[in-house]
């Protein structure tokens, strides 16, 4: 039935695309102006995209775009000799917008220039399933990170498939990935030395100098897994709705984080204690309908005070009435609902992840500690 509904979800393809974009789109993500952009067409030095007979506009495709914005925003690619910025979505509390803030991450940097693999951790294989891939039926164990967790490998390089989108490369994961909850402390169990912890950050070594940024989606649990998503990321972002029960259950997300990094530094001994150049709570799936909500989002933010991002997510009807478990908003070519119901959407997604790209830039603009 899954492999029915996402036929005809995708129809006439029966595979994700990805979108194109117009020149507004592009001058906007290039940050100069129409008419600007326009001219440099003329030059014809970068590509200039497909000509729409019928409206006399032009179209471009992601390819297209990462070739300009590449171009435009060199200032904010990785500089020569630093390592791809890691980034984890987390929470222990499920459906609170991980998977979707993962691959909305994955989508808008690439889509400003950056190579992104993303990796699904998560037996549920949500993440995977938004690049068109369905966990059950399509996905290998050499797909996914189970090969790393048994100690079969050690590099996370036979994993990476591309994807429908440019710039995005995938690590997948499906139901199987449960057995890595057995693998890592059966492991640990027999070789005393073994870093349980340290599986995943140890696989993506090799990849580190290949891509801009690394995403990983997390599962709705403290799972060996979780932990070493966790512990393979420079940055974390933890999504939370305001509402009073997923509040409480992401406070004990930070307290179970302190706990398991207190004891892996202690046990790490002669390596460096762990540490995260950022932390980020995101208020996500907001809905101002929600007479508790105000409340809640005040809590939220006595609590995390400088930790939250000054930006919210409202909660969107973009993506739930066509495809929700396949599109998120920059999936979206042409929206059927009203125009102003997709800006705010794309706006506030948009102020997001330029604010993680701020943070993920600035950290290889920051000076090396003497
Ligand atoms: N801004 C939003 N507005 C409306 N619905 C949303 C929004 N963000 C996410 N959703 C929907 O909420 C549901 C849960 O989102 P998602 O799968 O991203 O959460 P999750 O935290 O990864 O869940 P899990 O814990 O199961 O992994 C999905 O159906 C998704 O489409
Ligand atoms: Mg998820």
């Amino acid at each position: 039935m899954v492999e029915q509904i996402r036929g005809r979800l995708l129809a006439p393809e029966a595979r994700k695309i990805s979108p194109t974009f117009s020149t507004a789109q592009m001058a906007a993500l290039c940050g100069v102006d129409k008419s600007h952009l326009d001219y440099r067409i003329t030059k014809g030095d970068l590509p200039v995209g497909q000509m729409l007979k019928a409206r006399g506009k032009r179209s471009f495709s992601l390819s297209d775009l990462r070739t300009w914005t590449r171009t435009y925003r060199a200032d904010k690619m990785r500089p020569a000799g630093k390592k791809a910025f890691t980034i984890a979505v987390g929470n222990f509390k499920g459906g609170v917008a991980k998977t979707t803030t993962a691959m909305v991450i994955a989508q808008g940097l690439s889509m400003r220039g950056h190579r992104v693999l993303a990796i699904d951790t998560d037996p549920q294989g949500s993440l995977t399933t938004l690049h068109g891939i369905l966990p059950e039926a399509e996905v290998a164990e050499d797909m996914t990170i189970a090969p790393l967790c048994d100690g079969s490998k050690t590099d996370i390089r036979y994993a990476i498939r591309s994807t429908y989108w440019d710039g995005i490369d995938l690590v997948a994961a499906a139901p199987f990935l449960f057995s890595a909850e057995f693998a890592l402390p059966a492991r640990q169990m027999q070789d005393r030395e073994a870093r349980f912890w340290d599986v995943l950050n140890a696989g993506l070594e090799s990849v580190r100098d290949l891509y801009d940024v690394i995403v990983i989606d997390t599962p709705p649990s403290l799972s060996y897994v979780t932990i070493n998503a966790l512990w393979a990321a420079n940055g974390i972002i933890v999504p939370v709705p305001p509402s009073g029960l997923d509040f409480a259950s992401s406070a004990q997300f930070w307290s179970l984080l302190a706990d398991l990094g207190g004891n892996l530094d202690a046990q790490g001994a002669g390596h460096a204690g762990k540490s995260f150049d950022f932390l980020h709570v995101l208020l996500s799936r907001v809905d101002p309908t929600d007479p508790a909500m105000p409340a809640v989002r005040q809590w939220i933010a006595a609590t995390y005070g400088e930790y939250m991002l000054p930006v919210e997510i409202p909660k969107t009807s973009v993506t739930s009435n066509k495809a929700a478990e396949f599109a998120t908003v920059y999936d979206v070519q042409k929206y059927e609902g009203s125009a102003r119901t997709y800006k705010r959407a794309a706006d506030a997604y948009d102020a997001f992840v330029d604010l993680v790209e701020q943070s993920v830039v600035g950290t290889w603009h920051k000076p090396a500690p003497t």
